[in-house]
Parts: structure tokens; sequence; C-alpha cells
């Protein structure tokens, strides 16, 4: 729990409620946080994830760690304590999100187990889905869409998940999808099918 600095503040409700919002919606608002190693395919599920729902009626958006790094996040760096914040902050703007109704994705790698779990607990049971996006180092290595396991290795990053930092493999996640051994749209397949599985998808 990060400190409270504000004082003097009061919560102050809206005349309507998530529940009007979802009717408006047709759905249910939900936080799918996606978790893994850079080059797992976060991004990838997720934006096309975002496409496949938007083109059957739903409302979905990906937050993504290195889009939310040049705005909201931009004074956060990769040392433990500025990932943490890191997940922090995502962790409660996907909460707004979900308490709009929306369909959120966040694809962050979110390394540490226990930011993570702090995550979830900001949601209601059953808002958050944690889907670990799950392909092995060597594989992510060998793909290294943005060179940065090239430079990793030659030290020209410091602390990189997977190489010099670490990566906490989620325990009991709701959702695995494997990466390594699917394609794309296998993986959005079998996310859409969780998400209409499990009711998100309709009132
Ligand atoms: S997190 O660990 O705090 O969850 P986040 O998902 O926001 O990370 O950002 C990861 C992205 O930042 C990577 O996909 C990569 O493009 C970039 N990046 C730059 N430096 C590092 C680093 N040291 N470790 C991991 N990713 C890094």
């Amino acid at each position: 729990m990060a400190e409270q600095k504000s004082t003097n503040i009061t919560w102050h409700g809206g005349h309507i409620g998530r529940a009007d919002r979802e009717k408006l919606l047709g759905q249910k608002g939900a936080c799918i946080w996606l978790t893994g190693l850079s080059g797992s395919g976060k991004s990838t599920v997720a934006v096309a994830a975002e496409a496949e729902l938007v083109k059957r009626g739903h409302l979905a958006y990906v937050l993504d760690g290195d889009n939310v790094r040049h705005g909201l996040n931009s004074n956060l760096g990769f040392s433990p304590e500025d990932r943490t914040e890191n997940i922090r902050r995502i962790g409660e703007v996907a909460k707004l999100f979900t308490d709009s109704g929306v369909l959120v994705f966040t694809s962050f790698i979110s390394p540490y187990r226990a930011d993570r779990d702090a995550a979830r607990e900001l949601f209601e049971s059953g808002d958050f889905v944690e889907a670990y996006v799950k392909a092995d180092v060597a594989t992510c290595e060998e793909r290294d869409p943005k060179g940065l396991y090239k430079k990793a290795r030659a030290g020209e990053i410091p602390e990189f998940t997977g190489i010099s930092a670490p990566y906490e493999e989620p325990e009991k996640p709701e959702l695995v999808v494997d990466t390594a051994g699917q394609t794309v749209e296998q993986s959005v397949t079998e996310l859409i099918a969780y998400l209409e599985g499990k009711g998100y998808l309709s009132l």
C-alpha cells in the first residue's frame, strides 16, 4: 500500500454506477492482467484480442507498458522499486477502467509476484484475470523484436528481465497463454473463449 499523503479528501460518488455503464455496453467490466517476459507476446495478443472484441461489439482497451511509460509513468525506470510503482499505478488505472465497464487488458512484464498480487487485491473477486503469457527466455531472445536481448547480453541494458533481473512466474494464474506453442490467432481465440465462458461478454 502506497503512503497516503493526501488529507481532507472525501470520496464523491456519481449519479450512475458501474451496473448502468455495463448495461449500456452489454458486457461486464474486467481487468485481464497479462504478465510475461519482454517479447513473450503480451502486447501482440492484447491488441489482437482488443480488435477482435471490438469487432464483436465489445468495448476493450489496452494499457501497454511501453506506451504508459511514455506518459503517466515516464518518471519511472526499471529498479525493483520503480517497477513496483509502475504496477501499482497501472493496477489503479485498470481498476478505474473496470469500473467504467470496459474490458481492459494490461500488458506489463510485472515480474514480481507481490506486485501482481497487490494489483489483484485492488479488485473485487472475478474482476481480475491473471493471464500468464508464457514463452521461455530462449524463445523471447530468439524473437528479440526490439533488439533488447542483444543489448542486454552486451551489457548495455542493466536489470533486464530474464537476463539480469528476475521474472517470477505466476503460481495460480486464471489463464496460461502459451505463445511458444501456438499462433496469435489461437491465443486470442483461447482468451476470448475464457471471457465468454466466464460470462464477461454478456450481462
Ligand atoms: S515492468 O517490469 O515494470 O512491468 P514494463 O512492462 O512497464 O516493465 O516495461 C517493459 C518494457 O520496457 C520492455 O518491453 C522493454 O521494451 C522496455 N525495457 C527497457 N528497459 C528494460 C529492462 N531493464 N527490463 C525490462 N524491460 C525493459
